[in-house]
């Protein structure tokens, strides 16, 4: 297989940047009034309008070529029949087998899993029912009122972010807190407000070895049996998801209160899994299999729909022209919506832990940028923190804007405001205003106090944006909206010839965090570089006030 860079295609597309990087999209628009129709797709309940891109029709054509010289048409169906494209773990990606209601087989080692997806699913209804219904009680006979999940990563970011986002389609008796965190203030401040004989615990890990999981949950479960003071009781409030059925048991977790899944589900692409739980819980089955079924469509959208109407390939092609040849160090994630204020942290893991490699599929170093910078914030909220450095700024950092079109919350004229400013930032960030414009709007100052403003009111535009629609925040719009995403990774990592489904570069840290951990709270010799052997000198110091 050829590297990216001794691709024709490659090639060909810095000559292309040359050409063009310095086209304003301003022009673009002014003289081709056909662009914005051009450059506008539908799938479903997603409308996506990509025209604020520094981008013409040759761009994504020579884009086009490159993901087809890169060998992404045959990943992708090696993804889709299961083949183990995570090689260094030598597992199948199979996510999209966990939403595939068409039932067909899907092999993993020459097994069909669509049996035990199902069967899984199935029991996770039936566990959903009997909490929603009241059948399921506590120790005391009690209904549930409080499901805690305790997990981290993807084991916590998907079905959170889902559970705030799909909040009208809640229970109204059922809270959902979270624990990820193993800093001890989280757990303490669920534990604060919930009740044991009306709580319910999620412990969700798909290896079931993450040290602040199991921290948290064995807390979690002393706390418990302070209150019951009957281990058998544990088996009415406790839960388990996780592809590790010994070490569930050895937790003292029923394994028949376990939901399980595979290795062949990543976990930051777990949300479709028994991961979700939670969410089904908190909205039914009929609801979840609904957020199952968007992400279905948009599957068969990525790969039966020709790369020029391809969403998924597109954004993906469009954030390498970005990301590789315009040098941006990232992009923001702004969700106009409150209910979808945690979906850039999803977002960071899916996309950093997935194409933050520099290390090739073929063992060489990759010599090009990968994974882009992923940050946000809700809108309108980053208008005040970060978008200063968006308008006015020295760097090219693409924003995806995500906005509702329909509210479940009718206040006021509050959810047109906030369209409004998603269109209009979008707006600004592609024309900015000229030295010319921001004298005019100085007209009334003194010439020498306009000339000393006017330059400072300048705003450089050509900042480019996808506008991304959603009718309304519902399961099936959600689930196409997140599979969208992890089918844009899937094909930044396939063109930048790495691997998107392993996270080798989450373990180093966690071992030596298990070294210094002793050495904090006791005064033996330390043989770390001198800064580290500071800091925990001074944490030491710190314990003696
Ligand atoms: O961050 C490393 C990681 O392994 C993630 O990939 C994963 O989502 C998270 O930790 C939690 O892992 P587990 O679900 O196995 O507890």
């Amino acid at each position: 297989m050829k590297h990216l860079q001794e691709l024709p295609a490659w090639r060909e597309l810095w000559q292309h940047f040359d050409a063009t990087k310095s086209d304003h999209m301003r022009e673009l628009f002014a003289t081709d009034p056909g662009r914005a129709e051009r450059y506008w797709l539908e799938v479903g309940g997603l409308k996506v309008d990509y025209s604020k891109n520094r981008i013409t029709d040759e761009t994504l054509a020579l884009l086009m070529k490159l993901a087809r010289e890169a060998g992404l048409p045959e990943r992708m169906k090696q993804m889709f029949r299961g083949e183990k494209i995570n090689t260094t773990e030598n597992r199948a990606a199979l996510h999209v087998a966990l939403r595939n209601r068409t039932n067909a087989p899907i092999l993993v080692d020459g097994e069909d899993v669509m049996p035990q997806v199902n069967h899984v699913l199935h029991r996770m209804g039936e566990f959903a029912h009997e909490v929603r219904s009241g059948d399921w009680l506590g120790y005391t006979n009690q209904v549930i009122t409080d499901v805690v999940n305790i997990g981290i990563g993807g084991s916590d970011l998907g079905p959170l972010m889902m559970c705030n986002a799909l909040k009208p389609f809640g229970h109204p008796r059922l809270k959902m807190p979270f624990v990820s965190n193993i800093d001890g203030s989280q757990l303490r401040d669920v534990l604060e407000k919930v009740h044991p004989e009306t709580t319910l615990f999620v412990v969700a890990s798909k290896t079931f070895t993450t040290q602040e999981t199991l921290t948290n949950a064995l807390t979690a479960r002393e706390w418990f049996l302070k209150h019951a003071d009957d281990k058998s009781a544990v088996a009415k409030h406790f839960v388990a998801v996780s592809t590790n059925k010994k070490a569930v048991a050895e937790f003292g977790i029923d394994t028949a209160n376990m939901f399980e899944f595979w290795d062949w589900v990543g976990g930051r692409y777990s949300v479709w899994s028994a991961i979700g739980l939670p969410l089904m819980v908190a909205i039914g089955e009929k609801h979840f299999r609904e957020f199952l079924r968007g992400a279905r469509a948009m599957d068969e959208h990525f790969f039966t729909t020709p790369y020029r109407r391809n969403i998924p390939v597109l954004l993906a092609l469009i954030g390498i022209w970005y990301n590789n040849f315009y040098q941006a160090p990232g992009y923001a994630v702004v969700p106009y919506s409150h209910n979808l204020r945690r979906l850039p942290a999803y977002l960071q893991q899916l996309d950093m832990e997935s194409n933050g490699k520099h290390c090739g599929i073929d063992g060489g170093s990759v010599a090009l940028d990968t994974g882009p910078i992923v940050f946000g914030e809700e809108g309108v909220n980053c208008q005040h923190a970060f978008f200063q450095l968006l308008h006015q700024g020295t760097r090219l950092i693409p924003s995806d804007f995500i906005v509702p079109m329909r509210t479940a919350y009718k206040v006021g004229r509050q959810h047109r405001f906030v369209v409004a400013n998603a269109f209009a930032q979008a707006e600004a960030f592609m024309r900015g205003k000229t030295l010319a414009e921001a004298r005019a709007e100085l007209a009334d100052l003194p010439e020498a106090a306009r000339d000393a403003l006017a330059p400072q009111k300048v705003f450089p535009g050509n900042q480019p944006s996808n506008s991304i629609l959603i009718d309304e925040l519902t399961p099936f719009n959600l689930g196409m909206l997140l599979a969208m995403y992890e089918h844009k990774i899937f094909v930044q990592g396939t063109i930048w010839g790495i691997n998107p489904f392993d996270q080798w570069g989450v373990e180093y840290g966690k071992v030596l965090a298990k070294a210094i951990e002793p050495e904090l709270n006791r005064d033996q010799t330390l043989h770390h570089d001198s800064s580290t052997n500071g800091l925990i000198d001074f944490y030491r110091a710190c314990q003696q006030r």
